[in-house]
Parts: structure tokens; C-alpha cells; sequence
């Protein structure tokens, strides 16, 4: 049986921080966040949205038809907003699914979308009814001044899984690999991460190296046998970083095409930023927006989480994929450009960790689904009523 994505879907906020202004602000030269890093834009988080209602948004753009269908809901995140309560639970009321519905997170850094669509496949193997619905949704915080800074962002992906799937049939062979290390994390009570981000890019590229090679031992794969291969991208620059480690100074065919289609995949997160469990599907989006990509294809895709756990697993492209996929450009084009001031008052804005009751004021934020405040330690969602 064909399993994979059915449909796919992106949501971020209406805002975002040019990263010429960010380098000035912070004292940088502009080439080494445009260049050195690969980032040109970042989304900008009001505080009355965070991963449930973004999460929601992703999803609120499929159809409705296909919500209706849905039995198993699985958000995807790291930037949880209770220690107990799934923010799935949320996701699912915002959205009006039927009550009738499996709702669950998981959390391993960037990498747990990448086990919710396994986790789906296995699902939809067992009844073949079954529609998963995944949605990687996070805010990548690591604070105002500091190194990461730049590689900050947010939004979410939705992913419907089922069975004979209209966009990507996801291949039944992949390697994982998981090891306990600190190179990113974020204690409890902690509303930024801290990471170790040089020893990071390393474990990161040492993981795609052990599964990609991997991969090739057990299933005698090359590169010639993929159009692309598609990295989870926490800033732009990663991906290059990885594609390099394996190819090299190579410039024979497979090089180049390789390059052009990390280029494509590239093209989304150069402007939203991090999404953390988002960012590599968001760069399969943009691939297949800006991409040379064709039905029969096949994709290797890389998933990494700090912490860490990485997965080389593969999708072959389906006869008709652009009409299930979402087009993003002209909502990014749309986008209202803040300025450092303001993304700073922003940053500052959000709920935190603490438990006083607050009222946002919802005029500000056009979006469907707002987070409005916290009442009696209670988060207080709603749709707007713009
Ligand atoms: N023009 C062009 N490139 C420039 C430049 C300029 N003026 N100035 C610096 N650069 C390049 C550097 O050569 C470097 O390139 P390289 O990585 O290919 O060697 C790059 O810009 C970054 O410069 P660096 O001095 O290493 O930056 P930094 O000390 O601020 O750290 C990160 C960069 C990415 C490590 C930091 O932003 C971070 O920790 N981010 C979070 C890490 C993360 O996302 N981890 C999770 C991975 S899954």
C-alpha cells in the first residue's frame, strides 16, 4: 500500500524583520546574516500567536472535506505551551474537529514531525481509513542580542497522511539514529533555548553523514538515484553545509542538480526563518513550489532534532502533486515589514512563564485564531472576530 502526504499546507504570521535592519541594529555586517548564514527575513511573533494558533492556521487552509475526515491529530513541537495538556487538544476545538478524534503532541526538538508521519504511516498501514493529520508548529526563540538570534522564526506545517496520497508517497525504508547529547535544549521554566550552536552544526552534519551512509550500505542508493535531497534547514546556510559535506568540490550532473534543488528548498526559509519541527518540510514545500520537481521523483530527506535524533527517509513524487500543495508566495509577499524597535517589544510581549492573568489586545493580529491571554493560569483561545 502507497502512504505518504495527501496534501500540504504552511501558515506563519503577517510580519516579519528585515535582517539588513537586524545587522545594523545589532553592529553586524549585513553579508554575514544575508551570506554567512543564509537568512533574509525572519517572522515577527505577535504575543497573541504562538504554536497552537499557528498550528491552526496551517490547518484551517485545507479543505474542509478533508478535516472532516480526520481521526488522528498530531502536533508536532518544542515549543509546547503546557507540560501536560497536548496542545493538539487545542488545535483540535480551534479547528472543530469532531470530538471523535485521537489528539496527540510529540516532542524531540526539530526532529518529531518526522515521527508523527511514521507514527501515521503505521496508522493508516494498520486501517487504511485512517487520515492522519501532522502539523509541525513552533516559535524558534533564543533571545534579543544574542548568537542565534538571527536563526530565530516561526510557523507551521500541516501535513495530511493517508493512504494513496496525492503528493508524496513516503518510501518504507529509513534510518534513524538517536544519542544523548547537549548541543540545544530548553529547561523548564525557560522560554528560550540555549544552545551550544558551532558544536551543533557539527552533530548535525556528523547524524546526516551516519544515516545517509547508512541508507546507502542497506539499500545500495546513490545520489544519481535522487532529484533532491531536502535538509531540515534551521537557517539557510545548514543545508549548504550538509549538501557539502557530501558532495564536496564535485561538479558532475548530480552535483549540480543537487545544488539547484537545495536552492528551491531554500527559497521559503530564507524568509520565514526557523520553524524548528517544521523547517525541513517547509523547505519539501518550497522545493516543490520552486524546484524542478516531477512526478516519479524521488526526494531523500534529512530530519534532525537536537538533543539528538536524526532520519534519512525518502518520498517519490506523485503524478499531480501542485494541486495538493499550498502556495505561499503572495501571503509572504503580503507581509507587513516591522521594524527592530518593534519586533523587540514584540519578542518581549509574550506570555512568558509566569501566571498573572493578561489581556492581549486582538486588533492588532488579523490572523483566524488568536491566543487572547491567560485567565486563572488558563490560556484563553479563540477565533477572531475580525
Ligand atoms: N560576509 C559573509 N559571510 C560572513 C561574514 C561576512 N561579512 N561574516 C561572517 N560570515 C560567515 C562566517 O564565515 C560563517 O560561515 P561558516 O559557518 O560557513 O564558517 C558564518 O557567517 C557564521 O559566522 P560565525 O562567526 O560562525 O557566526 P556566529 O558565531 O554568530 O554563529 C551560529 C552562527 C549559526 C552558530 C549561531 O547563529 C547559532 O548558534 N545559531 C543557532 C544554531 C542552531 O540553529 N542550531 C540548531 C541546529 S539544528
Amino acid at each position: 500500500m502507497k502512504i505518504g502526504i495527501d496534501r500540504i499546507t504552511f501558515a506563519t504570521t503577517d510580519r516579519y524583520l528585515d535582517l539588513r535592519e537586524l545587522a545594523a541594529a545589532r553592529g553586524v555586517d549585513p553579508n554575514k546574516y544575508l551570506i554567512g548564514i543564509g537568512q533574509s527575513e525572519q517572522a515577527v511573533i505577535p504575543p497573541t500567536q504562538d504554536a497552537v494558533t499557528l498550528a491552526a492556521q496551517a490547518a484551517a487552509k485545507l479543505p474542509a472535506a478533508d478535516l472532516a475526515r480526520v481521526t488522528t491529530l498530531i502536533v508536532a513541537t518544542e515549543s509546547g505551551v503546557d507540560n501536560s495538556k497536548a496542545s493538539a487538544i487545542y488545535v483540535k476545538q480551534l479547528l472543530g474537529l469532531s470530538d471523535f478524534v485521537r489528539t496527540i503532541e510529540l516532542k524531540e526538538a526539530c526532529y518529531s514531525a518526522t515521527a508523527g508521519l511514521q507514527f501515521a504511516r503505521g496508522q493508516v498501514a494498520l486501517n487504511p481509513s485512517e487520515k492522519v493529520l501532522v502539523i509541525a508548529s513552533d516559535i524558534a526563540r533564543y533571545g534579543l542580542g544574542t548568537g542565534g538570534e538571527v536563526t530565530q522564526g516561526g510557523g507551521a506545517v500541516a501535513m495530511l497522511v493517508s493512504a494513496n496520497p496525492r503528493v508524496l508517497e513516503i518510501g518504507n525504508h529509513s534510518v534513524a539514529l538517536s544519542k544523548d547529547l547537549m548541543d540545544f535544549w530548553r529547561p523548564l521554566g525557560h522560554s528560550e533555548a540555549l544552545v551550544d550552536g558551532k558544536y551543533s552544526t557539527q552533530v548535525y552534519i556528523d547524524f546526516f553523514q551516519q544515516c545517509w551512509q547508512q541508507f546507502r550500505l542497506q539499500t545500495g542508493a546513490s545520489l544519481a538515484d535522487f532529484s533532491a535531497l531536502l535538509f531540515h534547514l534551521p537557517f539557510t546556510k545548514m543545508g549548504k553545509k550538509a549538501l557539502a559535506s557530501e558532495l564536496g568540490e564535485r561538479d558532475d550532473a548530480d552535483a549540480q542538480r543537487l545544488w539547484a534543488a537545495l536552492a528551491a528548498s531554500q527559497v521559503y526559509g530564507r524568509r520565514v526563518g526557523n520553524l524548528y519541527t517544521g523547517s525541513l518540510y517547509l523547505g519539501l514545500l518550497s522545493y516543490l513550489n520552486h524546484g524542478a520537481a516531477a512526478a516519479g521523483d524521488q526526494l531523500g530527506l534529512f530530519s534532525y532534532g537536537s538533543g539528538a535524533e536524526g532520519e534519512f527517509f525518502t518520498g517519490r513524487l506523485v503524478a499531480g502533486f501542485a494541486d495538493y500543495v499550498d502556495h505561499p508566495d503572495a501571503a509572504l509577499d503580503q507581509r507587513q515589514a516591522v521594524s527592530v524597535a518593534e519586533y523587540e517589544r514584540l519578542f518581549n510581549a509574550q506570555l512568558g512563564m509566569d501566571s498573572a492573568d493578561v489581556a492581549f489586545d486582538l486588533d492588532a493580529d488579523p490572523a483566524p485564531f488568536v491566543l487572547a491571554g491567560r485567565k486563572d493560569q488558563k490560556r484563553q483561545y479563540q477565533r477572531n472576530n475580525h
